[in-house]
């Protein structure tokens, strides 16, 4: 074993060959973007193969391979005084039903090189260096993102996460039981020395700029809302105005109301999304008896997130008046803004400047699991820019091999870094 050297660099052709072979797991034709695309949902069996190769790549970087109570997967390089905590390095390797191959896997296989960079140099550092795998980052299965991370944090209680159910009432429990995902590792788990995570920025800000690398402040405020519809199905024909109970009228109304609260500026700078709308019975001469609807609301600021909630809790009770209809809201996820600590954030901007990127500080707009580990350590998070106005959750996702590279270059010396200091 070597002492550590600052010119080394990672393998970007190896980094990008990973990117491929895992984004070939759950891969499909998306007609749409005429591209293939990746679906990996959390806890399916495309999710099991992606994570069975992950783990056999880490394995084979001579990693110890570990498992928590929610399938967190944890693959160790011992350090020096390995009693010592370990830096962590981690993302997702779940992916939403249209996915790109970047999101989330590239902190994993980021971290994955660096291990390797690390193995083929010799370096040997004074702490443990974990790589970890998080279940359901997403949310998109079973409905509240940053589950697993979250759970490893302390602030979802496992009993809850495992009660979680999707869709087709399967629950998360089940699934970690029939893929045999629940380990010996307990949660919450112990406090690592510090955390990082490299992620693609999946939005158009440093590519606009033509900025390398962005070190992020730290994650906007995130709320899930589902609002379940009941009005009246009546003949599309027959029913006269003032004798309809029309769900899928008041989901239009609120799904307006919405984008009239974003674009009054009275709630500074809020995102507001209607992702998924069922009608039943989705027929075109019938008034919608139920519509559900999802609403995802982002925020910088937790203050004027909360007081959108509350008006939007308000227009409601307005538009149960206005139409008839009632509105059931469960709160599916609520996660406040969280900021990275300075240090952290000097870390990776001393990295990016060591190697001669420009580097300029951004928000995250998408959650993260560094977001829920920055509960435990001190945190941090390395953007790279993605192309075409940084389109993510979809296949057209891309970033060039050049800016992972950079990325995980600058893991690679950050982590490092945090790894040979001793308290
Ligand atoms: C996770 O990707 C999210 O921000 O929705
Ligand atoms: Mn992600
Ligand atoms: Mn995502």
């Amino acid at each position: 074993m070597s002492t550590y050297d600052s010119s080394i660099r990672i393998d970007s052709g190896r980094l990008w060959r990973s990117l491929g072979e895992l984004g070939e797991v759950g891969a499909y034709f998306d007609a749409d973007a005429d591209l293939r695309g990746v679906r990996r949902l959390a806890l399916t069996d495309a999710d099991l193969a992606g994570r069975e190769l992950v783990v056999g790549w880490m394995r084979a970087a001579g990693l110890t391979v570990t498992t928590d109570r929610i399938g967190n997967v944890y693959g160790r390089r011992a350090g020096v005084d390995d009693t010592s905590a370990p830096v962590l390095i981690g993302s997702h390797i779940d992916t939403v039903a249209t996915a790109g191959r970047f999101d989330g896997c590239l902190g994993v296989l980021g971290g994955l090189e660096v291990v390797r960079t690390l193995n083929d140099h010799g370096v040997s550092t004074t702490r443990p260096i974990e790589l970890a795998i998080f279940t359901e980052e997403e949310g998109v299965r079973f409905g509240t993102d940053m589950l697993g991370s979250a759970v490893a944090a302390g602030r979802i209680e496992l009993d809850r996460a495992r009660e979680r159910s999707d869709p087709d009432g399967v629950t998360v429990g089940a699934e970690l039981d029939r893929h045999g995902l629940v380990g010996e590792v307990a949660v919450p788990i112990r406090p690592p020395f510090a955390y990082l995570e490299c992620h693609i920025e999946q939005g158009p800000i440093l590519a606009a700029a033509g900025t390398r690398i962005g070190v992020v402040r730290g994650v906007q405020a995130i709320t899930w809302l589902e609002l379940q519809i009941s009005g009246r199905a009546a003949h599309a024909g027959t029913t006269p105005q003032r004798l309809r109970r029309n769900a899928g009228l008041a989901a239009a109304l609120i799904t307006v109301r919405l984008n009239e609260m974003v674009e009054s500026g009275a709630y500074g700078q809020m995102l507001a999304t209607v992702g998924r709308q069922v009608n039943y019975p989705n027929l075109i001469n019938i008034v919608p008896e139920r519509t559900l609807i999802t609403v995802d609301l982002r925020n910088h600021d937790g203050a004027a997130m909360r007081r959108a909630e509350d008006d939007l809790t308000a227009y409601i009770a307005e538009v149960e008046e206005r139409t008839g209809v009632t509105v059931a809201a469960r709160t599916t996820a609520r996660t406040p803004p969280v900021v990275f600590p300075q240090g952290m954030r000097d870390l990776v901007e001393k990295h990016a400047a060591n190697l001669g990127m420009s580097s300029d500080q951004v928000t995250s707009g998408a959650g993260h699991d560094a977001g829920e580990i920055a509960a435990l350590c001190p945190a941090g998070m390395i953007f790279v820019p993605g192309l075409y106005d940084g389109i993510s959750h979809n296949p057209r996702e891309y970033s060039t091999p050049e800016a992972c590279a950079d990325g995980v270059n600058v893991l690679l010396h950050a982590v490092t870094e945090l790894a040979c200091t001793a308290r």
